[in-house]
């Protein structure tokens, strides 16, 4: 599909023989329209092609041969991390660690920070966007330390109210968790106001990035956080590997999560000392050829420049709301254009998510349905389920426009009922 007509300031049409899978039919022989980009995006030929190469030439494990393949693959792993510092403006490269993706580093945070530094009393400021990831972790450690968990109230459109800020963020907060944009509302927070106004308070921030990643919303110093937590695969890069930023000093305070081969210094019958960073939050086999393929992914998308990527995504959402908006029966939750990335997620009266999403199928449509791991967000807004559409960089307006004319589809199907 072309974007003729229309301003991008790379050629979208050019971009998409990047990734193999765009071109390719589905089992019925329709185009493939991709618009579930929020749960995992398309690969580039380059992150294949490095894994391939990974596989083909260096595969060793890192940090221990003391083989020529074993010195390869750490030097490329550890390009890789330095790619990862660079793209977040961290200050040191040890302060990156290498995780299994979003849920993994903020596991990693939730039982290694909180089990050393939370006490009974304390309190975490949260909110009712935040993915399950950013949620239940808390939860947990919360029941365990004797914490309390606090939210940060909504307004009537999906976004923080930071009107009401000062009567959660207390001197009991110890940390406040938050994502940088909703996988469902779309909202892209304030994290420069909230990490202001959390410190100005003592308390630490971690930034739930995974959705903002991709949009280009990346610096840990700018505005500085305490936490970052972001997955390759939703940033162009493979599934298996995440990243955890953090700050030095706070990591090297903190007590090591999982326990294991290459994350010890010296190790006695009855008990151990551990490395240094960043290797005491890597226990065991990392995933090696995915974070190197991270490195290929982050490559990609510097190529074309995040600004680039957010502007040509941004048309695509503009796109996407005026038409949305006039299917009648239909309902995008979340706020206006103005406040977020290129995620839509909507109702349309008589047609359940997952009817519309199998209806959407069958248009070759490709959109996640349900709660999206946001059980709380959505009592918020009064449903149990929504139907996601989200773009991604080589998205083309004519896909908009399929996604638009499938859902009528889908309503006159229920209509026939
Ligand atoms: N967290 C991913 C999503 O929102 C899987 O779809």
């Amino acid at each position: 599909m072309s974007n003729a007509g229309l301003d991008s300031a790379y050629d979208v049409a050019a971009v998409r023989q990047d990734f193999p899978i765009l071109d390719k039919p589905l089992p019925g022989g329709m185009p493939l329209v991709y618009l579930d980009n929020g749960a995992t995006v398309q690969k580039p030929r380059s992150v294949i092609e490095k894994l391939v190469e990974c596989y083909e030439n260096y595969n060793a494990n890192v940090h221990r041969g003391i083989h020529s393949l074993g010195d390869q693959v750490t030097t490329e792993l550890e390009a890789a991390r330095e790619k990862v510092r660079a793209l977040l403006g961290a200050d040191e490269v040890e302060e990156i660690l290498f995780t299994s993706g979003t849920t993994m580093s903020i596991n990693l945070v939730a039982n290694a920070w909180g089990r050393k530094f939370l006490r009974a009393g304390d309190e975490l400021l949260l909110n009712e966007m935040e993915h399950h990831a950013n949620l239940v972790p808390w939860q947990q450690i919360a029941h365990e330390r004797g914490a309390k968990l606090r939210f940060i109230p909504l307004t009537a459109d999906g976004r923080l109210d930071l009107t009401a800020l000062d009567d959660v963020l207390t001197d009991r907060t110890k940390l406040v968790a938050v994502t940088a944009m909703s996988n469902v509302l779309g909202t892209i927070n304030p994290i420069g106001e909230i990490a202001a106004r959390a410190h100005a308070r003592g308390a630490l921030v971690l930034v739930d990035a995974a959705q903002s990643v991709p949009h280009g919303l990346v610096n840990v110093n700018d505005p500085r956080v305490d936490f970052f937590a972001f997955s390759g695969h939703k940033v162009y890069g493979p599934t298996g590997i995440g990243v955890l930023y953090g700050r030095r000093k706070i990591l090297e305070a903190m007590d090591p999560f999982l326990c294991g081969g290459n994350m010890i210094r010296r190790v006695r019958k009855e008990s151990s000392d551990f490395a240094e960073l960043p290797s005491k939050f890597e226990a065991g086999t990392i995933p090696i050829a995915q974070a190197i393929g991270l490195g290929a992914a982050i490559d990609y998308v510097q190529g074309l420049g995040f600004e680039a990527i957010a502007a040509h995504e941004h048309q695509l959402t503009a796109r996407a709301f005026d038409q949305l908006q006039q299917i009648p029966g239909l309902q995008i939750v979340g706020p206006g254009l103005a406040h977020r990335g290129s995620i839509v997620s909507f109702t349309v009266e008589g047609v359940h998510p997952h009817d519309m999403a199998e209806l959407l199928d069958r248009k070759g449509v490709a959109v996640r349905a349900g709660h999206h791991c946001t059980m709380p967000l959505h009592e918020w807004l009064g449903v149990t389920a929504t139907t996601r559409a989200s773009f991604a960089l080589y998205n083309t307006h004519a896909e908009i426009d399929a996604l638009c004319e499938a859902i009528q589809y889908a309503r006159q199907v229920f209509r026939r009922k």
